[in-house]
């Protein structure tokens, strides 16, 4: 079995190394501005291939006509997007060349916030207040019926990149007027003031396999907006909030028609009432290394199991390894050092350090989730003392 893989951004290595140790001949097809630059495990790739990307975007054509090229001479079996921003390409790739796999109006679903909310709201899921940035009288309409503040936010952008609140329905207009033609490819929604939750699954042969349910410490949007350490850890897996999320998880995996493969799906759990809104999901492994959380906490990683959904495909043969029932927490922040010294944190907890210039991050497991709770809230305050630096919102991905 042939698979080729789209990667416009560096990811996804523990895949191509799964999908070769599972005996796949491993087709690799990436951004030519990244020629040189990545560092791709090439001992588990058999062939590399570089499109001319913009800014690493695809050109949707051209890569069409380029793929069905190397399809003259191999025989693909399997096209896999590594990436959030390669899910469209892939699935066009798909209906163009027949394959098996999710096709473009599945996966509209899984990288349209506008999509993913209409369906999951079709399907009974409870979902923020939204209206669509299309027709100015619905607008009005929608900001009269829905109490402020409301958020701004593009249909397919992540990390919090672009994402506006709105306090007051004259604020809305003029930064509409900013956006001008883009307009149309913004939702306006309720802000649900809450903490956020994620719920990363397996799927295979629409049946959610495993999943796990973590809270961040503050929300998203906070964060990366007001600056503060991100966190987040492992529910207890028996208590009532990570019961209900892997059910909400279910039913949006359901509603939203995944097929295979895996899922970062995040849920606002509300402060007003207790009722947990579906916020977004994806049909990839979570950003921010939450990969090296549910590996550190149940030894799966997300990147591999990913890569034996696929090979096992339609024949629905897939079975998760029995998950370790462990705790984790991850603990990330920008830092004012170049090479932040983590050395003084030195608890048996600390799994994990992040290298990445003016990053400091761990990442911590233990059998008990209070012992978690405890080193979580102890370092919190250290690193704000030891790192932390604030660096404004920023309006492009850095990958
Ligand atoms: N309707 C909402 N109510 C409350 N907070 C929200 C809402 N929408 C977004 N946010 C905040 O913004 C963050 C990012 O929004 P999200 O829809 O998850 O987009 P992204 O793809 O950027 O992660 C969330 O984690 C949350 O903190
Ligand atoms: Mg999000």
């Amino acid at each position: 079995m042939n698979i080729l893989c789209l990667a416009s951004y560096e990811k996804g290595h523990e895949f191509l190394r799964e999908a070769k140790r599972q005996g796949c001949g491993v087709l690799l097809l990436t951004s030519l501005s990244l020629q040189g630059k990545a560092d791709w495990p090439l001992e588990s790739i058999d062939e590399i291939f570089y499109m001319p990307d913009e800014d690493h975007a695809w050109n949707r054509a051209d890569t069409i006509k380029a793929v069905s090229y190397l399809a003259r001479t191999r025989a693909i079996d399997r096209i896999v997007a590594l990436d959030d921003f390669d899910v469209e390409m892939a699935a066009a790739l798909r209906e163009h060349l027949r394959l098996p796999g999710m096709g473009e109006t599945t996966v509209r679903h899984f990288r349209d916030k506008l999509a993913m909310r209409m369906k999951a709201r079709e399907n009974g899921l409870n979902v923020p207040d939204f209206v669509h940035v299309l027709n100015h009288g619905a607008l009005a309409r929608f900001m009269e019926r829905t109490p402020a503040p409301w958020v701004l936010k593009p249909r397919s952008m992540a990390g919090a990149i672009g994402i506006k609140k709105i306090h007051r329905a004259e604020e809305l207009w003029p930064a509409l007027e900013l956006l001008g033609d883009m307009q149309s490819f913004y939702l306006l929604e309720q802000f649900v003031p809450g903490d956020i939750f994620h719920v990363d699954s397996i799927v295979s042969e629409k049946q959610v396999v495993f999943a796990i349910a973590s809270g961040y410490g503050r929300p998203p949007m906070e964060v990366s907006h007001g600056g503060g350490i991100f966190t987040t850890s492992i529910l207890e897996r028996e208590s009532d909030d990570a019961l209900r999320l892997v059910a909400e998880n279910e039913r949006a995996m359901a509603a939203l028609g995944m097929v295979r493969g895996v899922s970062h799906t995040e849920f606002i759990k509300a402060r007003a009432d207790g009722r947990i809104h579906f916020l977004e999901t994806s049909a990839r492994v979570g950003g921010a290394h939450i990969v090296d959380l549910v590996e550190a906490a149940t030894g799966l990683n997300l990147w591999a199991e990913w890569a034996k959904v696929e090979v096992a495909g339609e024949d629905g043969g897939y079975r998760p390894p029995v998950p370790n029932r462990d705790y984790a927490a991850l603990l990330i922040s920008l830092a004012r050092q170049q090479h932040p010294d983590t050395s003084a944190y030195n608890d048996a907890e600390i799994v994990w350090r992040m290298v990445q210039d003016h990053h400091a991050g761990l990442l911590l497991k233990s059998p008990s989730a209070a012992r978690i709770r405890e080193l979580l809230s102890a370092y919190e305050p250290r690193f704000t003392k030891d790192f932390y630096a604030y660096e404004p919102p920023r309006d492009k991905p850095s990958h």
